[in-house]
């Protein structure tokens, strides 16, 4: 039997669950809890106290697991009486379980529908709530790896900034989808080169810059051999490190609008993580060291999303 992971945060207490859950102990998948059945809310409190961030689920139930997290979404985001914090905890693990999922070369469609559905989810949270883009900035998780929470900064960035600049709403919300996904080739580095991820770009030596730039490609091919995958997803996907001088990897001269807000946000969350800057000072680096690369005018609206977020004092 093949088991995949799902983010506990997105199991809700006292709701009824159509799959069966699996915990992983001692390299064994045991039964937490059978399908028809209710978790109670002190049972998940322990779990997450014992730092046990995921459940499993076989491969055969993924399609049941999808149409649930499907519906409790929609009925979360939807209520007034959630508060905010649980929404973002639930599109964010959302995010992450269809990122995991899309990471593995066995991927399913439930894994993208999983992956969409969170796209569109941060973004409803974002639009709805005038503090949502914050708690997604300053989510303290440890049960995210750093690439996954990159991905969402990026995906939630976008959706501003794509709102920003007047892109319309199915657009944001393919932009949020290869936003959540446009990292996923990074798992094919070599684990030796894995630690390019933290590394700043100014310090890349020649060698890192020729190891690091097959990343884009690759998540691109990871998705072009998925039928389900849209072009324009994977189009977006690989030209994330491209920028309008022709200096990205594919040397690429002319972006559409929609990559180009996704490269900048790609390249300004880097910045943040990477050297431990603050918003401030990456984007002062954007204006001084991306001239040519970006629109002027994209920078500066990057900046004014980021200041009527509350993300630049
Ligand atoms: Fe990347
Ligand atoms: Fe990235």
């Amino acid at each position: 039997m093949e088991f995949i992971p799902l983010q506990i945060a997105t199991i809700i207490p006292n709701k009824k669950i159509t799959f069966d859950l699996y915990i992983h102990f001692k390299d064994q998948y045991i039964v937490y809890a059978q399908a028809g059945t209710k978790i109670p809310p002190e049972k998940l409190t322990k779990l997450a106290l014992q730092q046990i961030a995921r459940f499993y689920l076989t491969r055969e139930q993924e399609g049941l697991y999808q149409d649930f997290l499907d519906s409790i979404l929609t009925e979360a985001l939807k209520s007034s009486k959630t508060p905010l914090a649980e929404k973002v905890e639930l599109a964010a693990g959302a995010a992450a379980t269809g990122i995991e999922a899309m990471q593995s070369e066995q991927a399913t469609p439930a894994a993208y529908k999983i992956t969409q559905k969170a796209a569109k989810s941060l973004r409803e949270v974002i639009e709805q709530n005038p503090d949502a883009l914050k708690k997604i900035y300053g989510k303290q998780s440890d049960n995210m790896s750093e690439v996954i929470r990159h991905c969402l900064n990026v995906c939630a960035l976008c959706t501003k900034l794509g709102r920003k600049m007047g892109v319309e709403v199915t657009q944001i919300d393919e932009m949020g989808t290869a936003a959540l996904l446009h990292d996923i080739g990074l798992t094919k580095l070599a684990q030796k080169d894995r630690a390019l991820f933290q590394k700043p770009k100014k310090l890349f030596t020649p060698d890192d810059f020729r190891i690091y730039k097959f990343h884009p490609i690759d998540s691109a091919k990871m998705l072009a051999d998925r039928p389900y995958v849209t072009p324009d997803i994977i189009e977006l996907v690989r030209h994330h490190d491209e920028n309008n001088s022709g200096t990205g990897p594919l040397k690429i001269k002319k972006l559409t609008l929609n990559e180009c807000i996704l490269s900048i946000c790609n390249n300004y969350d880097k910045r943040v993580f990477t050297q431990k800057i603050t918003p401030k000072q990456a984007i002062k680096e954007l204006q001084i060291e991306e001239v040519g690369n970006y629109d002027l005018k994209l920078i500066k609206a990057l900046a004014q999303v980021l200041s009527e977020e509350g993300l630049m004092e």
